[in-house]
């Protein structure tokens, strides 16, 4: 099939629809949402007892969409995601402006606020630098800080992403998890910073 030209803006840069990446992509989308009738080959039946709620998977997953559990992050090594639908086998929104940091770490390093959002040791914030938005995903880990590669703020994820150095001055926005069986999950909106 010809390659159609791009009608839609809000359609222009992604890929061809008839591409094989694109069919390929598809293709898992409906083993996804098949296996949502029939037993998912990497869910337990615990997991698909629970109600549809907003899973996890990896932003730069090009069609594996796997739900993400705690014992698949290495401590203190950050993975970039996007929320997912069960229901329908795809990222709800699959803008970077979604993305979120997910990072295994220590629970007893943790502040008790920062533990509470917690999920078996697994912390979540907005990726998005609150100094001019790229993003943040780089452990430094001799001062286990995360940074942001743009202009080098430093954020404190045991504690809430405090800011350590700017120019950013406010935290990531904390992301509360939870756990639907064995995977994570999202367990309420993103909490501002200061509230
Ligand atoms: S955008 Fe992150 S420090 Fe500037």
């Amino acid at each position: 099939m010809k390659n159609q030209p791009c009608a839609n803006s809000g359609q222009c840069g992604r890929e061809n629809p008839d591409s094989g990446v694109n069919t390929q992509r598809r293709r898992m989308m409906n083993i996804v949402a098949t296996s949502l009738v029939a037993p998912l080959p990497f869910a337990s039946s615990e997991a698909l007892a629970q109600p549809v709620t907003t899973l996890l998977v990896e932003a730069d997953a090009e069609a594996d969409f796997k739900p993400i559990r705690p014992a698949d992050l290495a401590v203190a090594k950050p993975l970039l995601v996007f929320p997912f639908d069960p229901k329908t086998g795809t990222p709800k929104n699959e803008s970077r402006l979604s993305k979120i940091v997910l990072v295994r770490l220590p629970e007893d390093q943790m502040t008790p606020e920062t533990r509470a959002r917690s999920a078996s040791g697994v912390v979540a914030y907005s990726s998005i630098c609150t100094h001019q938005g790229c993003d943040v995903k780089t452990w430094m880990s001799k001062e286990s800080v995360l940074a942001c590669y743009c202009h080098a703020s430093k954020f404190n994820l045991f504690d809430g992403a405090k800011v350590v150095s700017g120019p950013a001055s406010s935290p990531l926005p904390a992301i509360p998890l939870t756990l639907a069986g064995e995977f994570l999950a999202l367990a309420a909106p993103p909490v501002k910073p200061g509230e």
